[in-house]
């Protein structure tokens, strides 16, 4: 016998469970809306109201069909209002304890027929079921932020689920506007283990002091075409949320990629969460944030470039077109290039190696073009800041915006999505999911331009597999070491992962 899911419970109004009210009720369904005091009820009655309200603003909902649709919403501070419910979801805070207490709670108040489902982004679905009556009508259903946006649902089943369940849920989620993409119960489930691994590396790298935070965002914005930036997005996740999943996964990965970096902890404990308390990473009081004004720049008119190939003809074209000389040089041969007011090393780094053999080291830069919209500038030690700023503002005039960096391995853009590709791999060789449902998951649950099989694919899995070695080589991150799967597959000469489905 199939359910029937009409009357829904949402346990939690944040802006999760704001966003999944609003989900089922877009949906037709009646939904009860449960917060634990009069002051959490109105938060949540605001969040409601403003996300509806931007959709009326974007002609994407009359002011009628926002009234109707908030008319399917009650909201109580009473659990025993959720007796009727055919589904609940609990969207509360990521704590298991709080968890816990919840599902014996609704174990207890529900009909015996009713499911509950956890929107937990990487607790022990299993050991949330244990704590009811009905492990078997126990399923994890994952939204993303914002819900009403994000076209991904997770599902998660565990060994204790009913059959067909998880199946069923799934088929709830198509009827929602959703992709449901259905996996075991293993922490973080696909997006967030792929995700937070990539965003907590984002923060290493700003400690690290590599790139500063709005170059980090423009590089992997512009330079790849997410949609925003891993800072930004931290934000929007929320910073407390974001060290609470990289502790679990790290608890059960013991990968150092998931041990949360030191930042978050300071800001979580400094109260700054993000976008929900108007300070994480950015500000959101005063709207955008402020541009440091640099400094001198040297005097340019003869631009040095170290490199070959179709790049460097590229760029000496763009050069001349903006007003520049150029004289390039190859790396065997830096004579064209020694007295240039600037040089920029398009060949393989390390830059420095470069520098040491120039007269004028000061004057050399590492220039890596990503995309069509951003180049990587990375400074030596011996790099002097007017030629690093010559040269950023050179990169502005080729219509590129500048990401300034270190002279280290991949840079930013590569040195960020490589490890991330390489989890991919190794999530894919574990059995967890298949390379369509983990390009799916990324692609939907991250508004992605492309998931992270499909970008191996387009980047070519030996530069990807090389890169990885370069990073490993360099920072010695375990992690960091190309997967054997990604080794085996570019030895044995397969072109890509579309011609390797599994
Ligand atoms: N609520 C409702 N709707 C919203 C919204 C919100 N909070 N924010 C944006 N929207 C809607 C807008 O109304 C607009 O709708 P329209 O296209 O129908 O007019 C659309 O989203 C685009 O919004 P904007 O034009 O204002 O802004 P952007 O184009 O910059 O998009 C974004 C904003 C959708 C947030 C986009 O930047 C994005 O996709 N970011 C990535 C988000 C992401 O990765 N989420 C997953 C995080 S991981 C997670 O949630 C799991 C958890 O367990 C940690």
């Amino acid at each position: 016998m199939t359910r029937t899911f009409e009357t829904v419970g949402v346990v939690g109004l944040g802006t999760m469970g704001a966003g999944i009210a609003e989900v089922f009720a877009r949906a037709e369904m009646s939904v009860i809306g449960v917060e634990a005091d009069e002051a959490a009820l109105e938060r949540g009655r605001g969040h409601l109201e403003t996300s509806t309200a931007r959709a009326v603003a974007r002609d994407r909902m009359t002011a009628e069909q926002q009234s109707a649709l908030l008319g399917r919403i009650t909201v109580t501070t009473s659990r025993e209002d959720l007796a009727d419910a055919d589904l609940v979801v609990e969207a509360i805070p990521e704590i298991m304890e709080f968890k816990r207490g919840l599902f014996a709670d609704l174990d207890r108040v529900c009909k015996p027929s009713a499911v509950l489902a956890t929107n937990t982004s990487s607790l022990s679905v299993t050991a949330i079921a244990a704590t009811t009556s009905r492990p078997a009508q126990v399923v994890g259903m994952h939204f993303f932020n914002p819900a009403p946006v994000m076209r991904l649902v997770e599902v998660i089943s565990t060994v204790v689920t009913g059959e067909g369940l998880a199946g069923e849920i799934a088929g709830l989620a198509r009827r929602l506007g959703k992709t449901p993409v259905t996996v075991g119960d293993r922490a973080g489930f696909v997006v967030n283990r792929l995700l937070l691994g990539y965003l907590n590396h984002a923060c290493g790298l700003l400690e690290s002091g590599l790139a500063s935070r709005d170059d980090i965002d423009a590089a992997m914005k512009l330079g790849l075409g997410l949609p925003m930036g891993p800072f930004a997005l931290l934000d929007l996740i929320g910073l407390d949320t974001s060290y609470e999943v990289c502790e679990v996964l790290f608890r059960e990965s013991r990968d150092r990629r998931h041990a949360p970096a030191p930042v978050l902890r300071e800001f979580v404990t400094a109260g700054l969460l993000g976008r929900k308390t108007g300070r994480g990473f950015y500000s959101y009081a005063d709207g955008t944030p402020t541009v440091p004004e640099s400094g001198p720049r040297a005097p340019v008119s003869m631009v040095g470039i170290v490199g070959s190939g179709p790049e460097v003809a590229r760029l000496v074209a763009d050069l001349d077109a903006a007003g520049f000389k150029a004289t390039v040089a190859e790396r065997s041969d830096l004579t064209p290039v020694a007295d240039a007011d600037v040089v920029v090393a398009l060949s393989d780094r390390p830059v420095v190696e470069l520098a040491v053999r120039l007269p004028h080291p000061e004057r050399l830069v590492g220039l890596h073009l990503v995309g069509d919209r951003v180049a990587e500038v990375a400074s030596t030690v011996l790099t002097s800041e007017e030629v690093a700023v010559a040269v950023q503002d050179l990169v502005t005039v080729l219509t590129r915006t500048p990401v300034r960096c270190g002279d280290r391995a991949e840079m930013v853009v590569d040195a960020l999505l490589y490890p991330y590709l390489n989890d991919a791999v190794r999530m894919l060789d574990s059995g967890y999911a298949t390379a369509a449902e983990i390009d799916d998951a990324m692609r939907l649950g991250c508004g992605h331009p492309a998931g992270p099989f499909e970008m191996l694919d387009a980047i070519g899995l030996e530069r990807v597999r090389d890169g990885l070695r370069a990073l490993y080589a360099e920072y010695r991150e375990p992690s960091f070491a190309p997967a054997p799967l990604l080794d085996q597959l570019v030895t044995a000469g397969v072109p890509g992962f579309r011609s390797y489905a599994r």
